[in-house]
């Protein structure tokens, strides 16, 4: 085989497409639209999710893609094995109802012989089961029966990806790598196949024959039209072409591992190769998924590519690199894949700053975090015992920022086990309870100090998010200590802060305070009279009381917050414009993730009114002003219109936050410098608290874009699973620039920065058209769902496999004798009907009971019939037992009686009967 590179395969299986009449379609992003039950893109088909179901209309009817996929399943042996990666590209051509298996196999080999230039003689096949039409293709064009395998569905049965969508029987390509390869006891051996687990066959080929459309609820409905969907490694098909045992040796891989060669100064061998390949391998899944715009995160999406990056972190760690490391790896995946990803280097600098943070973030607590763990396995040894418990584990996380897999994975090697059900536990307690659990503390502090009343901290956060300070004072379980130590709680009061404690609304601040060879992790910051209690935990080293400090607070969550409180002013300031002067604030909370607002109105406001609002604070968002912070005597600043709240009590200067004509109110929170910085603005809800008040909650900035994509995305699934037109349910989403679909989340990024009030306006109407049309569509879904359920299980293909698995033969004759429960007799002649299609001896003797009645229907083909079977006849006799009715044709009788109970009794009459004839014949 001649070797080509990765490059070189990608451009000539595109071309090969193109030539056969495909539409070249490029890779989609990593986070699917409109599926939100895939985390990632998986596979090459998820794009056309929609296409083949036929919720779209078709652009085109076949396609042929280079498709970026991660699949994260098998995260942890990653490194540990010769093939498997989280990040892969997968080639693909697709067809929607245009060509069929015939044409797939056909395009498949050819490919296979003449441009990848694999011989013929080293190719077999599998097939599923009873896919008898695709072995004869195969025999067709020359592959000998004795290379195509038949596999059960666990190997030739793919998809739906995610819950719900197209799926089918397949059918794979394998190449014969030679005996070598093979497991000690292959060698010669004949068993030794394709499904075989050694390394002598490898599947590089996936050919899905797409008939059934999987609903959520597991239901096989067949496809209004049927597809093909392929899937081929491109990593994988390199390898093979290459000559190499491991995707990692491949040319692109090769590369990164070389990079990382040089920046470490180690070697690629036998004992560092798992670090090499971990860090390789996460360093594209990062790269690529951070492309897409998937932020770091604790959850979702986001807490795969943290996880991603931690573990490649603590790998790099075993190669002897302590620093942030993954980040240089950004410039050459950049030169290395911007051939076939253009759009990725345009975005290298966000890239690269995103991993490095996130590496910091890490790194600042993985060497504690690490010899935490050591001092805890170590305990637990000496007791003997072997189980990590929850509340230990949660700590490594919560303090460490250990993902609970990476402890999993820690304690594994070390021979130990971990306490998963209780790791959950204390994380589900934690969401409960972790700002609760402050405000329970609400003890004084301060009483027992002699200048308890006077102590004040000056607050240097309106300007700055960095200080020095000096620490005054350090409390532990409500009472003053002189210093505290690693792993340990408390609260510490400074001289100066740049940390905001929670006040107006606004939560309070988070962030670190750092000394010499100390770290204090402030997790939430509070005011006793003018002194600012920095509330956490001590990560490292001991602090004391008098120490010289440095003061950093988290300055993305600030950001979000400012959003939100500038965004509280603007609303407030819309309500009195819109809905009259008597609106007054009645509390509010501002968070980085929300902001509520609760005020006195008399009823609730229309859908017209919620609109209006929207747009009058997107209005003052895209008017750029400049928001101004002044403090005045009082009475100057309540002469000066500024909104104060009716039952606060201010000293006598006031600061006062004001934003052109669009608000002006009393305020100590912290604020965006511009209202252009929040970017977009949304309401999400509008309800009452109770006496005769309203509150809105709404979302703003970067929340916006996410709250609307993760919306269409359910609405998405619900479409697709209503079977609806997608065009029909969300209409033309111009602004987008789309039609037909549903925007990706960077198509929603892009129109939200080109105009955030249209792009709220529009997205607002089309999520409620298609809550309208699905309520509609709900009612009468459910009325048909128990028809469909009974229809649909004719149509299972399993159903209808172990029902000719239990055949009893009866001489020459085949039958099929079963009884169900509620089932139509339409049903059952469906039912019939498949298995007279895959079965010409078979003769089938249904029973169904429902309540009080019973139902009979008998069926078999002409063969039978020509022999003198006559199901007419045969079902006369067995009605009797039942009291009731029928008879029919030969190859079809029908009829129905009462005795339920006893239709197995009457089913078995016919089998004597049947017997006494036939058997022996
Ligand atoms: N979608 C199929 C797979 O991923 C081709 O194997």
């Amino acid at each position: 085989m001649k070797q080509k590179t990765v490059q070189e395969i990608a451009s000539l299986y595109i071309e090969y497409f193109r030539k056969n009449g495909h539409s070249i379609v490029p890779s989609s992003s990593l986070v699917p639209t409109g599926d939100p039950t895939l985390l990632f893109t998986t596979a090459g088909m998820v794009q056309f999710k929609p296409l083949f179901t036929g919720a779209v209309e078709l652009p085109y009817t076949r396609a042929a893609s280079v498709q970026k996929c991660v699949r994260t399943t098998d995260l942890e042996v990653v490194g540990k094995t010769e093939r498997h990666c989280t990040f892969f590209e997968m080639l693909g051509n697709f067809s929607f109802g245009d060509y069929f298996k015939k044409e797939a196999i056909a395009y498949a080999l050819e490919f296979s012989l003449q441009h990848l230039e694999i011989p013929k003689e080293k190719i077999w096949v599998t097939i599923y089961l009873d896919d008898d039409e695709a072995k004869q293709i195969w025999m067709d064009l020359g592959i000998p029966e004795e290379r195509i395998v038949r596999l059960g569905k666990k190997d030739n049965f793919w998809g739906p990806a995610g819950d719900s969508g197209a799926c089918g029987p397949c059918s794979e390509l394998y190449l014969d790598r030679g005996p070598e390869k093979g497991g000690p006891n292959c060698g010669n051996n004949p068993n030794c196949k394709p499904g075989c687990d050694c390394d002598r066959y490898l599947e590089y080929w996936n050919l899905v024959f797409n008939q059934f459309n999987q609903t959520v609820t597991g239901e096989l409905l067949p496809l209004k039209q049927t597809g093909i969907d392929t899937g081929s490694g491109l990593e994988r098909v390199a390898m093979l072409l290459q000559g190499v045992d491991s995707v990692y040796d491949t040319d692109e891989l090769k590369k990164i591992i070389q990079k990382i060669e040089s920046l470490s100064g180690q070697t690629y061998n036998e004992s560092t190769k798992v670090s090499f390949r971990v860090i390789t391998d996460h360093s594209r899944s990062v790269f690529f998924a951070i492309g897409d715009r998937i932020i770091p995160d604790r959850t979702g999406r986001g807490y795969v590519i943290r996880r991603l990056i931690r573990r490649a972190s603590l790998f790099a760690r075993k190669l002897g690199i302590h620093k942030p490391f993954l980040f240089q790896l950004v410039e050459p995946l950049v030169a290395i894949y911007s051939e076939r990803y253009p759009e990725l280097s345009s975005r290298k600098e966000e890239i690269k700053n995103t991993i490095l943070k996130e590496e910091e973030l890490f790194l600042n607590t993985l060497e504690i975090g690490l010899e935490e763990l050591e001092r805890l396995l170590s305990e637990l040894k000496s007791q003997n015992q072997t189980v990590v418990s929850g509340k230990e584990s949660f700590r490594l996380y919560s303090t460490f920022g250990f993902p609970k897999e990476m402890t999993r994975e820690l304690v594994l090697e070390r021979g130990f086990s971990f306490h998963e059900e209780e790791f959950e536990e204390e994380l589900e307690k934690d969401r409960d309870l972790s700002r609760a659990s402050w405000k329970g503390k609400k003890v004084s502090y301060l009483t027992g100090l002699s200048n308890g009343r006077e102590l004040k901290t000056e607050f240097l956060g309106y300007e700055a998010s960095k200080a020095e300070a000096n620490i005054l004072y350090i409390f532990k379980e409500g009472k003053q200590v002189p210093s505290v130590r690693q792993g340990e709680e408390a609260v510490i009061v400074l001289d100066r802060t740049p940390f905001y404690a929670e006040g107006g609304g606004q939560l309070g601040d988070t962030g670190y305070i750092k000394g010499g060879d100390f770290q204090f992790q402030v997790q939430d910051t509070q005011k006793e009279n003018d002194a600012f209690l920095h509330m956490g935990l001590v990560l490292k080293g001991e602090i004391k009381t008098g120490d010289h400090v440095s003061l950093e607070i988290d300055g993305v969550r600030r950001k979000n917050l400012a959003n939100h409180h500038s965004g509280t002013h603007l609303l407030n300031g819309a309500l009195r414009r819109i809905l009259g002067d008597h609106v007054s604030q009645k509390g509010s909370v501002v968070s980085p993730d929300y902001l509520r607002f609760d005020f006195s109105h008399g009823k609730a406001l229309s859908q017209e009114e919620i609109t209006r609002i929207e747009e009058d604070v997107n209005r003052a968002i895209a008017q750029e002003i400049l928001v101004k912070t002044e403090v005045l005597p009082i009475e100057e600043a309540k002469t000066s219109g500024a909104v104060s709240m009716f039952d606060e009590k201010y000293g006598n200067l006031v600061r006062v936050v004001s934003m052109g004509d669009a608000s002006k109110e009393f305020c100590g929170g912290t604020h965006v410098s511009n209202t252009a910085d929040i970017s977009y603005f949304a309401i999400i809800k509008e309800g009452s608290p109770g006496a005769g008040n309203r509150r809105i909650e709404a979302i703003c900035g970067s929340n916006v874009v996410a709250y609307f994509q993760s919306i269409f995305q359910v609405l998405a699934e619900k479409v697709q699973e209503h079977n609806l037109k997608v065009k029909e349910s969300f209409g033309d989403l111009k602004v987008f620039g789309i039609h037909e679909r549903v925007p990706s989340p960077e198509e929603v990024q892009i129109s939200f920065e080109k105009d955030s009030t249209q792009a709220v306006g529009i997205l607002r109407s089309k999520k409620q058209t298609v809550e309208k049309i699905l309520e509609e569509k709900s009612n009468q879904y459910f009325k048909e769902k128990k028809k469909k359920e009974a229809m649909s299980f004719q149509l299972n293909p399993e159903l209808v496999e172990s029902l000719l698995k239990s055949v009893i033969k009866i001489g020459s004759l085949v039958v099929v004798k079963q009884v169900f429960d509620g089932v139509d007799s339409k049903s059952l002649k469906d039912l019939g009907d498949s298995l007279k299609s895959r079965s010409e001896d078979v003769i089938c003797l249904f029973g169904s009971k429902e309540g009080e009645s019973s139902t009979l229907v008998y069926m078999c083909n002409q063969k039978n019939v020509a022999k003198g079977i006559h199901c007419g006849n045969l079902l006369k006799s067995a009605l009797e037992l039942l009291g009731g009715k029928g008879g029919g044709r030969p190859d079809m009788a029908q009829g129905g009686g009462k005795n339920p109970d006893s239709i197995e009794k009457a089913l078995d009459v016919t089998i004597q009967t049947l017997k006494q004839e036939w058997e022996g014949k």
